[in-house]
């Protein structure tokens, strides 16, 4: 939160790390929230005075009426879904107009792009990437191709631009043999929701961002995904199109490197993945099972069932080193009370090679564990460091030492009150 930086909250795993409450919890001490890469198929959870939402595009900080909130050039944005959205939050007592700006050159997701995602999973089988369907893959494509549209497209010449590429969307769709759908119902919520984008201010982030920098105001990029997910970094190509990794922030608000201030890292006390691709500490069995029922890992998007597993420092080793964490902040350390023994994986093995490095192909390794005693102890009410159980201040310690990081925050349940901070990261 230092005056004229831009500090970063970033999934460090493969997203879902509960992101969505750390931001809202952050949200007082910043002038500015904004939102990088990524789209719809994010899902922030945020529970407070007894009220749960789900947001997918707009950003966490919108619940705190005083700020200005921001989704920025690198994201992409599903017209339709986006009206569900801030209708709901209008609904619920939070003006959004004045409050909520959206980058002119962030691209549309178009009802085809949802079809084309569908019909390239289908397409590839049993090598199908296990995406949320919401057409993240064939926007960033287009926006590579330089053929997407943008969200500044929508004031001038729209219904030629659009009929453009949805035809060329439908030739792709005719070749692939995608046909059993229905392109008016596809696409009336969604021009409806182009109508409804228009009420909004479509500016450029990147000057509005850069400016209150240059007034000394704090800004706070809100991570969406997580990096193993990253197009570059992630475990390609079981990964999601954007830059979900520290890199990501500058280009996807078009702000300098050298305005970074902090980088929060945020994981959970054990690892979930959704979706296809390599995951070392996958567990199969009823040790998994319980991991997910007691962490309720079921997709925010989707409802999918998470893969679950133990903490993976492989894994967050590389990501801290890829994104430059100064902080980091562990979640959901209370899902771990009922267990005897904690494994922690610290190395993967592949026959006869063992290696505490990322991989470049993560398929096929194993998970190599050490063991830690268990704590048994409930911890969701605690609210003080002194307080924690010896077994659990030893969990902590161990995961700082092998990624020589600190852990500043660490939450305890999903209230917003059960954050506790470890270290003063403001002094830092
Ligand atoms: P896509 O982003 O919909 O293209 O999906 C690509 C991969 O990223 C799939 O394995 C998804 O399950 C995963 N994914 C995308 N968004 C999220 C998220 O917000 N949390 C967790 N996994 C995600």
């Amino acid at each position: 939160m230092a005056k004229g930086k831009v500090d970063a909250l970033l999934g460090i795993v493969f997203g879902d790390e509960g992101k969505g409450k750390v931001v809202d919890w952050f949200t007082p001490q910043y002038n500015i929230v904004a939102r990088f890469a990524g789209g719809p198929n994010a899902g922030h959870t945020i529970i407070f005075d007894g009220k749960k939402f789900v947001l997918r595009s707009i950003p966490s900080g919108i619940f705190d009426k005083g700020k200005l909130n921001i989704i920025g050039n690198g994201c992409v944005i599903a017209p339709d879904l986006f009206m569900g959205e801030a209708k709901e939050i209008e609904q619920a007592g939070y003006t959004l107009t004045n409050r909520l700006l959206i980058s002119r050159r962030a691209h549309l997701i178009l009802p085809t792009h949802r079809l084309l995602d569908r019909a390239y999973e289908a397409a590839k089988g049993k090598k199908a990437v296990g995406t949320t369907g919401k057409g993240i893959g064939p926007t960033y494509s287009d926006k590579a191709a330089r053929i997407g549209l943008r969200v500044g497209d929508i004031t001038e010449n729209f219904a030629e631009k659009y009929a453009r590429l949805k035809a060329r969307h439908e030739q792709i769709l005719s070749e692939l043999h995608f046909t059993d759908y229905d392109i008016a119902e596809e696409e009336k919520q969604w021009l409806e929701g182009v109508e409804y984008m228009k009420q909004f201010q479509l500016a450029d982030t990147e000057m509005v961002i850069n400016q209150a920098l240059n007034e000394g105001k704090s800004v706070l990029a809100e991570g969406a995904q997580g990096s193993l997910l990253d197009i570059d970094h992630g475990t390609y190509p079981y990964v999601s199109s954007s830059s979900t990794t520290i890199g990501g922030v500058c280009t996807g608000l078009g702000i300098a490197p050298n305005k970074i201030g902090r980088v929060f890292g945020i994981f959970k006390a054990y690892s979930t993945r959704v979706g296809a691709g390599p995951f070392p500490v996958e567990l199969f069995d009823e040790t998994g099972d319980r991991l997910r029922d007691i962490g309720h890992e079921y997709g925010a998007v989707t409802g999918r069932n998470r893969r679950c597993g133990w903490i993976d420092l492989v894994a967050l080793k590389y990501t801290i080193m890829i994104n430059g964490v100064t902080d980091l902040v562990m979640m959901k350390s209370d899902v771990l009370d009922t267990f005897d023994t904690i494994k922690v994986c610290v190395a993967y093995r592949k026959g006869d090679i063992v290696t505490d490095t990322m991989p470049y192909d993560t398929e096929g390794w194993e998970a190599v564990y050490e063991d830690l005693p268990g704590w048994k102890a409930p911890i969701d009410g605690l609210r003080k460091k002194n307080d924690f159980p010896k077994a659990f201040s030893n969990y902590i310690s161990y995961i700082e030492r092998a990624l020589q990081t600190p852990i500043s925050i660490i939450s305890v349940s999903p209230d917003r009150e059960a954050t506790i901070i470890l270290k003063d990261f403001t002094k830092a």
